[in-house]
């Protein structure tokens, strides 16, 4: 068995994350490397296959992205997806036609029964298009293995090379058995062992960490509570338990109980020297009377780090900042398509490493979320943290609608605890990617017992998404809502109506500011 990864030469299609996602949940380490990189930056990551993935070009634009022409003399095993065949057809001398017209969707696949990537497949199954140009001619020393009825050349291959174009998409979940067709490729024709799992990364991680610290300095990180940074902070304290302190900023602006459990698990549970820095009156000063949303953002940014600077001063020797960058922030920044137009306003404390002269350790640089939270459940993280849903930065200062005083931030805090502490009882939490509470600012009138009141509106907000870029509202079983809105109005001083939010994302956010 071969123990490389596998390298993804990324050409932008939108798919191509998921072709990464597969191969690692097949225990398979990958990374996507931009398409146009040097070959020695491919063979960095001493790859034992080479996927050519998708793209959105023609191989005949003009600036149509080309990787480096030595890939093709690897004696490594290729294959090449949608544009990325037509570069292998084009590389080996066979012949692409441009000009049709597009196809997009799914078509019905058959294929060769004897071929081994096509192993337990079956045929004239459901396989998802996405294409303008076409193989027409297969390069010598191949075969034609499947068509479609409007794409006579669907996949080509040259077992003996092992090398394998495929017209579709085997990465998205509308190509039936396309997890079984890469399966076959990763491990019955390259051989490739499955080595990746967070025991081996935790154990290399450490070992990394402890190599790029040999100077001697400190390392401190923002602990926030949530899953990335409580990762990293269990690694780092596994990794150099007296030399890593994580600062914990209580900004004033959090739900229910989170300080406290944070303490618990940090400071009580995992014995590190958490430095707790309570911020409340600095946070809700500053934001006094704002009620403009950017600005909200801002003013939390900059308090943050004026105290989180003021907190690491107070340690020695600090020289290293530790982030819980992702893989997915990774791949967004260094594609050859440039950063991508969707980056947030929400890094609200970029730019801290500069100011602070500090270098950066990102030990999950590597990692999907998914994998994150198995590394957290490795590293005996409790699970109400690891799978816990996102939590903004801003915290609830961009769920009070308007300017934010002490007393609604205890009406909010009360009616959210009561939605999530729902969800959690009825096993909806999990189902759901992000849900919690906002406070309006305005009055309805309302009637409990004999007296008319007016108070203030709750609006209930549950999202599924994968990644937060586009998401769609949860459909909340009408009883559970039912249930919830009165054990809110009943228990929450100060609330008489309660809504459900029915929009997606887009045209709306996730978040109401
Ligand atoms: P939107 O509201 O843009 O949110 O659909 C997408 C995801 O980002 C979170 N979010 C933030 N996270 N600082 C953060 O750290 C912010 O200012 C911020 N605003 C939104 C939001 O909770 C959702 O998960």
């Amino acid at each position: 068995m071969i123990s490389g990864g596998v390298a993804i030469l990324d050409f932008g299609s939108q798919y191509n994350q998921l072709i990464a996602r597969r191969i690692r949940e097949m225990g398979v380490y990958c990374e996507l490397i931009p398409g146009n990189a040097s070959l020695s930056e491919i063979l960095r990551i001493n790859p034992a296959a080479i996927i050519l993935s998708g793209g959105p070009s023609s191989v005949y634009d003009e600036n149509s992205p080309q990787p480096d022409p030595g890939v093709f003399q690897l004696e490594l095993p290729m294959l090449g997806i949608c544009y990325g065949m037509q570069l292998l057809a084009l590389h080996e001398n066979g012949k692409v036609e441009g000009g049709h017209v597009r196809e997009y969707g799914p078509a019905e696949l058959y294929h060769e029964q004897n071929i081994d990537i096509f192993r337990g497949v079956g045929t004239g199954l459901q396989a998802w298009m996405s294409h303008g140009d076409r193989v027409v001619k297969v390069p010598d020393g191949y075969s034609h293995i499947a068509s479609t009825e409007s794409l006579p050349i669907a996949a080509m291959a040259d077992v003996t090379r092992k090398r394998y174009g495929v017209q579709f998409h085997p990465e998205v979940n509308h190509t039936e058995f396309g997890e079984k067709l890469l399966r076959n490729f990763i491990f019955g024709i390259c051989g490739i062992s499955p080595k990746w799992n967070m025991k081996t990364f935790r154990k290399n991680s450490i070992e990394k960490i402890r190599n790029k610290l040999t100077g001697g300095g400190n390392v401190i990180l923002g602990l926030s509570g949530g899953v990335d940074s409580s990762v990293v902070a269990a690694l780092l304290h596994e990794a150099v338990p007296d030399r890593f302190t994580p600062i914990f900023v209580d900004n004033g602006l959090l739900r229910m109980g989170e300080k406290e459990s944070v303490v618990e698990t940090f400071r009580d549970h995992f014995r590190m020297p958490l430095k707790v820095i309570d911020g409340a009156d600095e946070f809700l000063t500053a934001l006094s009377g704002v009620t403009d949303p950017e600005k909200k953002r801002k003013i939390i940014g900059r308090v943050f780090i004026e105290l989180f600077e003021k907190a690491a001063s107070e340690i020695e020797n600090v020289t290293h900042l530790a982030q819980g960058t992702l893989y997915p922030d990774v791949i967004e920044s260094v594609s050859f398509r440039g950063p991508s137009a969707t980056i947030k306003s929400h890094h609200n404390v970029g730019g801290l490493p500069e100011r602070m002269n500090l270098k950066l350790l990102e030990p999950l640089r590597e990692l999907f979320k998914d994998e994150v939270r198995d590394l957290g459940r490795e590293l005996g993280l409790p699970e109400n943290m690891v799978s816990r849903h996102p939590f903004p930065g801003p915290g609830l200062a961009v769920r009070i609608l308007g300017a934010i005083i002490p007393e609604d931030l205890d009406i909010l805090r009360k009616a959210d605890r009561i939605f999530i502490d729902y969800l959690l009882e009825n096993d909806l939490y999990n189902e759901i990617w992000q849900a919690f509470a906002v406070l309006l600012p305005v009055r309805t009138v309302g009637v409990m017992g004999d007296e008319r009141t007016y108070d203030r509106v709750i609006a209930l907000r549950a999202v599924t998404s994968t990644d937060a870029m586009t998401a769609d509202w949860y459909r909340m079983p009408p009883e559970h809502l039912a249930r919830i809105s009165s054990s809110i109005v009943n228990n929450v001083n100060g609330v008489s109506r309660i809504v459900y939010d029915i929009s997606s994302k887009p045209p709306g956010t996730i978040e109401w500011e």
